[in-house]
């Protein structure tokens, strides 16, 4: 890999890293997950990063892609299982990490799904089969006692590419792809009391442009404007609302997904409390974790 490449992608990692740990001192009983969602992302910019995605805050069963609304009066609970998903970019490269945090006494399901995202790491290397990183993950959540989310996976990441191949099974797929070298992947085991499989929910609130139409209309073509600053990348209801009145970004995001200009992410959730844990890592002989 080009130097100059590599070190940003270590910039990014190193900014992910350090708004994960202040983001997770600020998880705690009573505290507001909008306040807390928009207090990471200043620390992202303020450490000189991009957002890759909007950070995404997800509650007990759901495994990922909740996103605190623009009106969000949620706080955290005891009890609660919070999942923190955070995306860094340097001029592109993305770096994506994330947490869990107990606020009650799940300490041996936020365990697994550690141990197996260490144990996985190790393995980034070239050569690997894909699905001997998917089997070492799930041999570790089942030790434990859990399942592992089988249908969410691990990925590749690249320039402004948040979600790209090669895929990371959670469990022992059937795939036969292959580790290369200087290949940047994000592996994220899910840890599940529930049944290991996720489903869509309805109330997305996260976006991505997909798609280049034309639009009539000067309400959504203003929105528009502002998410093309977004280069591609995901983005949310309340990064737009603090820019447009609420009621002209429902409407605009109302018609860009009618026009399928846009793609929906909805939350994911489990039939029971899902830990994850996710790090960035450059496939080397000896594996490089940039968010370490
Ligand atoms: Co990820």
């Amino acid at each position: 890999m080009d130097a100059e490449i590599q070190q940003k992608y270590l910039t990014a990692g190193k900014i992910a890293a350090e708004a994960r740990e202040f983001g997770k001192q600020k998880i705690i009983v009573g505290a507001s997950v909008l306040k807390v969602s928009d207090e990471i992302e200043d620390k992202i910019k303020e450490l000189g990063g991009g957002l890759a995605f909007p950070v995404q805050i997800s509650f007990n069963n759901t495994a990922a892609h909740t996103c605190a609304e623009p009106d969000d009066d949620t706080v955290f609970k005891q009890g609660d299982l919070i999942k923190l998903d955070l995306g860094v970019h340097i001029e592109g490269y993305v770096a994506d990490t994330a947490v869990t945090v107990d606020l009650g006494d799940n300490n041996n399901l936020v365990m697994a799904s550690r141990n197996a995202l260490e144990a996985a790491l190790k393995l980034a290397t070239p050569g690997r089969k894909v699905s001997e990183i998917g089997k070492v993950i799930h041999d570790e959540i089942v030790k434990m006692g859990f399942s592992p989310v089988k249908n969410l996976s691990g990925h590749g990441v690249g320039r402004f590419i948040i979600h790209g191949p090669p895929s990371i099974p959670n469990y022992e797929a059937y795939e036969n792809v292959v580790l290369k070298e200087d290949m940047v992947i994000a592996i994220e085991p899910f840890a599940s009391k529930g049944i290991g499989a996720i489903h869509e929910t309805d109330n997305a609130n996260i976006f991505m442009v997909v798609n280049k139409k034309p639009v009539r209309s000067q309400i959504t073509r203003d929105v528009l404007k502002e998410i093309s600053t977004y280069q591609g990348l995901p983005f949310t209801t309340r990064w737009l609302v603090k820019k447009f009145p609420a009621l002209k970004v429902r409407m605009a995001l109302r018609e860009l997904l009618d026009l399928g200009i846009i793609h929906a992410y909805p939350p994911l959730p489990d039939k029971g409390l899902v830990s994850q844990a996710e790090h960035t890592v450059i496939v080397k002989d000896v594996p490089i974790v940039t968010t370490r």
